[in-house]
């Protein structure tokens, strides 16, 4: 049953992104979603539970963490515990304004915000050990994925880590495949590449810069 719930809202999620969508529609969609979003993430706790492991796979602690498409802060609440410095940047002033509440209410004092767009990360090169990013590439047309993947390696340290929090694109088809994310990796210089898949839906992906 759980099974089935999990698939048909990550599927539902799926037809609310058209391909290709504009960022105009991004933050008209997040600008409407803020007011309910975490009520839509807090349904199955396999969602917070596996982005919560995602960062505990990456960060070590006292690391500089940049999280690419923060949203409401949920990455934030688990790695700004082990981080030394945490990052947040999204394209929705709603999201950000909801993240920058709950951060405050949780006195998560080495949290910052920033407006930013993925493709074009306004951030010096090499300047971070982590970079993690949770339901956020879905967003994006392949060539535009392959492109922020390239941002995010371009502004981690060598050796630095990345992790990916996603659905399945072999289980509902607007998130990636397998294949498309080994290239995506392998290709901004990524190795180490490794890819768990859990709770039905759910996939983890950590590499490391080489
Ligand atoms: C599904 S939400 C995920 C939020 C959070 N990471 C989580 O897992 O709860 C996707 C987030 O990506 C952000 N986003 C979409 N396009 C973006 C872009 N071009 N640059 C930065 N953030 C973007 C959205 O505004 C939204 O906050």
């Amino acid at each position: 049953m759980m099974k089935r719930l999990r698939i048909f809202y990550m599927r539902m999620t799926g037809l609310s992104i058209p391909w290709k969508a504009s960022r105009t529609y991004t933050a008209f969609l997040y600008w409407l979603w803020s007011r309910i979003y975490d009520l839509t993430i807090s349904w199955d706790p396999a969602y917070r539970a596996n982005a919560g492991r995602m960062t505990q796979k990456v960060v070590t602690p006292g690391d500089r963490v940049l999280d690419v498409g923060v949203g409401t802060g949920l990455l934030a609440e688990y790695a700004s515990k082990i981080a030394g410095d945490y990052v947040g940047i999204d394209y929705s002033g709603a999201m950000l304004a909801k993240a920058a509440g709950k951060i405050s209410a949780m006195k998560l004092q080495n949290v910052s915000l920033r407006w930013g767009d993925a493709v074009h990360l306004n951030i010096e090169d090499g300047t971070f050990d982590a970079v993690v990013s949770s339901f956020m590439l879905p967003h994006f047309s392949k060539p535009e994925r392959a492109e922020v993947i390239m941002e995010m390696a371009r502004v981690l340290k060598p050796s630095g880590r990345i992790g990916l929090f996603l659905a399945q694109g072999e289980v509902a088809p607007l998130f990636c495949l397998k294949a498309e994310l080994l290239d995506y990796l392998s290709s901004a210089g990524f190795d180490q590449i490794d890819i768990e898949d859990c709770d039905d839906v759910y996939r983890i992906i950590t590499a490391v810069k080489a």
